[in-house]
This record gives C-alpha cells, structure tokens and sequence, in this order.
C-alpha cells in the first residue's frame, strides 16, 4: 500500500494574511489543493493531510473524498509533523511527504520519482534541485562518490555548506516499514529547535542504507510560496503552463500572457480566445466557440460554436451557436437554449430562453421562462419584483414582445401572443392575441411648428 502524507500545518506568517497559507488560491485553486490533485493523479489515492494553523477552516474548504486529516497542535517542526500521521502509517511499501505550499509540482515529475524510489530499492528518496539561490533551503550533502549523506538546514549550515547548490525539495518516499523508527529517535537539537523530517536522511546514511536523490531538470516545480512576491511567481507559471496545454490541444489563445484561464476550466478544439478573458471555476467551453476581449465566464457551460463579446456569464448554459454580447451579463441560472441571440446591453437572470429566440437590444429578462423563436423587442423589461417577492413570467413559443413594454409578473403571454411596443401587461395574453395598453396618442396640427419658430423669434 501507498500513502502521501502532505504537510500543510505551518502557519505561513510570511503571507501577512488571516487565511491560512495553504488556501491561497493559484489559478483558482488553493495550494494544498494543487498538491491532493496531483498526488492523486500521480496514482497515490490514499492521502493524508497535516493540518494545525486554520486547520478547521483547511479542513472545510478541502472536503475530499479519500483524504483523511490529522492535526498538529503544536508546530514543532517538519518531523514532529510527520509523527501526526504515524498511526495511519502501512506496514509496507511507500510514504510520499509532500508540502502544501509546493503547488507546481507535476504529475509525471511525480511519476517519475515514485518509480525512482521503487526501482531503485531505496529505503529514501529526495526530490532535489540545483539552483542558483539556494539561500533559505536545506542542502544536499554527498560524499566525495556522490553519496547522499545528509540534509543541512540553512540556519545549520557551515559557510562550506552554504555554498552547496543542490537544495532539498521538500518531496520524499520512504519505505514505509522503515520510517516510524526513524521518526523516534528525532530529536530537536538544531539551531531551530525543531525535529526536522531531513535529520532522517543523515541517520539512514550511518546506517548504510539505500538512498538516492532525485533531481528536478525545471526548478519552478519544487518553489515553495512562503509569500505573496512567490504566490504571484507560482501564479504565472501555473497560468503558462494552462496556457500551453490548452494551445497544444487545439485551442487559440491571441495573446496568451492576458488571458485568464483557472486550473479546472475545459475548452474544446478550434475555439478563439481574445485578450483580457477570463474564465473561472468548472467553466467549460465547447468546440469552435469565439471568446471576445473581456469576457469573463465562470461555472458555465458553453456549447460548441457559441460567440461571446465582452459578456460577462456567471453559472449559466449556453446552447450551440448562440451569440452573447456585446455587453450581456448572464447571471446565475441563466438558460439560453441553441441558435439563441442576447445582444447588447441585455440582462439575464434565471430563466431560461428557448432555441432560436431573441433578445437583441437593452431588455431585463428576470425569472422568466421564454419558449422558442420568441422576439423580445429593444428595452423590454421583465417585471419580477414587487418591492416584496419575486414572480415569474412566461413567454411561450413565437410570442412577440414589442420595444419598451414590462411584463409584469406573474403574467404569461400564450404562444403567438403579440404585445404592442410600450404596452404594460399585467393580464395574460392569449395565444394568438394582441395586447396594447398605452395612453391614446392626440395628434395637435401645428403645434410643433408654432413652438420652433417662437423658440426662434426669441433668439
Ligand atoms: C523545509 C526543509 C528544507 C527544504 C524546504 C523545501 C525541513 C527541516 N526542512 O524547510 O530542507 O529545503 O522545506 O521547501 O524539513 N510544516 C508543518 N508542521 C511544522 C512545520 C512545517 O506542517 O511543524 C509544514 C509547513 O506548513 C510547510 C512544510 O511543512 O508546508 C515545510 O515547512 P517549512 O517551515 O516551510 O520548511 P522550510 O523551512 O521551508
Ligand atoms: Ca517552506
């Protein structure tokens, strides 16, 4: 059996933040999150997580099946963190430790190292990396035959091994029998006083054991955020690399440094995003589609060939070939079935719009539900609002809504109903039938003309 045991109890104080370090979000999703996921992907899928700073709070915002959740009270140091989760240890096989604030380690790097581990036999393995600013980092100590021997914390560390390049990651596997005894005999005598997970490497390497280390080609994988300097630095690589990813499958990014794209989104092949879009959540954007400048979308799903200017559409569906915008806002349960049009300035909010209906100018389409092939004319308002409660209106089939009229909800305009420009219905419109209600229109002769030309005369 398999474990990865991820540390995510320290308190991050470097963050400057009431929120714990491991909730901070990359590309949308928190740290610790980024970390599960790609354990999980890397094929470990029994998880458990350390938790102490905001623990409660990790707990809630990470609800996820299989991951179990110890804590540590006190934040005595990377070992003691480890010992939390001791009586979950298996007898036999691998325990991965992990960090929580290592949010762009991938999948197949992971793979890779786990085979490493396995291969080889090792009873340790540490996921290392050469860098040029090792400062702040544990480092690798090797004897003259390439060795590991140890792991020494900076603050440990003599002038000579300060200089040492390779840094300790902060991933390792251990071979599970083996780990618990190590983790008793750790003690806290080091310049921090605390019981440090690497004092293990130098106690397998008296013993003569089996040891490796594993070195990252790409140091941005094992960067640490401790900060909102790095938090940024974490952010814009994860962005890229999404970027990448949906740009290799097939999708158009016109400028891909400004888009927006959070790591759970999914965007089908042939579509078109422009610059300043941003897309959120569990979007999820079909083929063809055509993304405008300054979109943004979030927990929706957009069908195939879908055009979309400058809108922004929040937990809503958008059939095939319709098109949003310019200037639409779609808020939360809007429905837009196929072939539908929203145009500019049009407001939705939960309700639903049939295949083939328009909207194309101006209107407010509130808790409504409008059947197929509707035509809701320029500055329609529907009226769901009484100061009190909300109510719905429907609109079936082939009605026709002229400019400037409220429906007044509750209220129902029966299929092939007809409602005159700037009428205000409160009764239902039966099907076939027209509604007009305005106030009689008087025509004066001349009285336009007699009011410009005393307008003139007194210039
Ligand atoms: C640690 C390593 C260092 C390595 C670096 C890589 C040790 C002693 N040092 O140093 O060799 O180069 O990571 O990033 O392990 N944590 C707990 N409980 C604690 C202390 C820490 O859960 O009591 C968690 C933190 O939340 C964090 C992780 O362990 O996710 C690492 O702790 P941190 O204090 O950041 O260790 P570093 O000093 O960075
Ligand atoms: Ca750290």
């Amino acid at each position: 059996m398999n474990m990865a045991i991820i540390l995510a109890a320290g308190q991050g104080t470097r963050m400057k933040s009431r929120k714990p370090k491991v909730l901070h979000s990359v590309c949308g999703k928190p740290m610790l999150k980024h970390v599960i996921d790609t354990v999980k992907k890397a094929g470990l899928d029994s998880c458990v997580v350390v938790v102490g700073h905001g623990g409660d709070e990790v707990k809630e915002a990470i609800s996820e099946p299989g991951t179990v959740f110890v804590t540590q009270e006190q934040q005595l140091g990377t070992g003691h963190a480890v010992m939390m989760a001791e009586s979950l240890l298996p007898p036999e096989g691998t325990v991965a430790v992990l960090c929580g604030d290592t949010p762009l380690i991938r999948e197949e790097t992971l793979r890779a190292f786990f085979r490493f581990h396995e291969q080889n036999a090792n009873c340790v393995s540490v996921m290392s990396a050469v860098v040029d600013q090792p400062y702040g980092y544990g480092r690798m100590i090797k004897s003259a035959d390439g060795n590991l021997t140890g792991i020494v914390e900076e603050k440990d560390a003599s002038e000579e091994e300060k200089a040492i390049r390779e840094i300790n990651g902060g991933i390792y596997c251990f071979e599970a029998g083996a780990l618990s005894g190590y983790l008793s005999r750790l003690t806290a005598q080091n310049a921090q006083g605390e019981y440090y997970l690497t004092d293990i490497i130098g106690m397998a390497a008296a013993e003569g054991k089996k040891m490796g280390s594993f070195t990252v080609k790409d140091q941005e994988e094992i960067m640490g955020v401790n900060n909102r300097v790095q938090l940024a630095r974490a952010e814009a690589v994860m962005r890229k690399r999404i970027g990448e990813e949906w740009m290799l499958r097939g999708v158009t990014l016109i400028d891909p440094a400004n888009v927006y794209i959070e790591a759970d989104v999914e965007i089908g092949m042939d579509t078109v995003i422009y610059p300043g879009v941003i897309l959120t959540g569990k979007t999820r954007i079909g083929e063809g589609c055509l993304v405008g400048h300054n979109s943004r979308i979030q927990d929706s799903r957009i069908d195939d060939f879908v055009t979309i200017q400058s809108s922004t559409i929040i937990e809503s569906t958008v059939g095939e070939k319709t098109s949003v915008g310019p200037y639409a806002y779609l808020r939360p349960g809007s429905r837009l079935g196929k072939e539908v049009k929203i145009g500019d300035f049009v407001e939705v909010k939960n309700a639903s719009i049939g295949d083939g209906s328009k909207a194309s100018h101006l209107s407010y389409v509130g808790d409504a539900d409008v059947g197929e092939h509707v035509n809701i004319g320029c500055g329609v308002v529907f009226v769901n609002y009484d100061g009190i409660r909300k109510f719905r209106t429907t609109v079936e089939d082939h009605a026709f809504i002229g400019s400037n009229s409220n429906l007044v909800a509750p209220v129902v305009v029966e299929s092939y109903g007809y409602v005159a420009a700037g009428t205000t219905v409160t009764m239902r419109v039966p099907g076939g039938a027209l509604a007009v209600g305005r106030a009689k229109e008087r025509l004066i002769a001349g009285w336009g003309e007699r009011k410009m030309k005393k307008k003139e005369n007194e210039s």
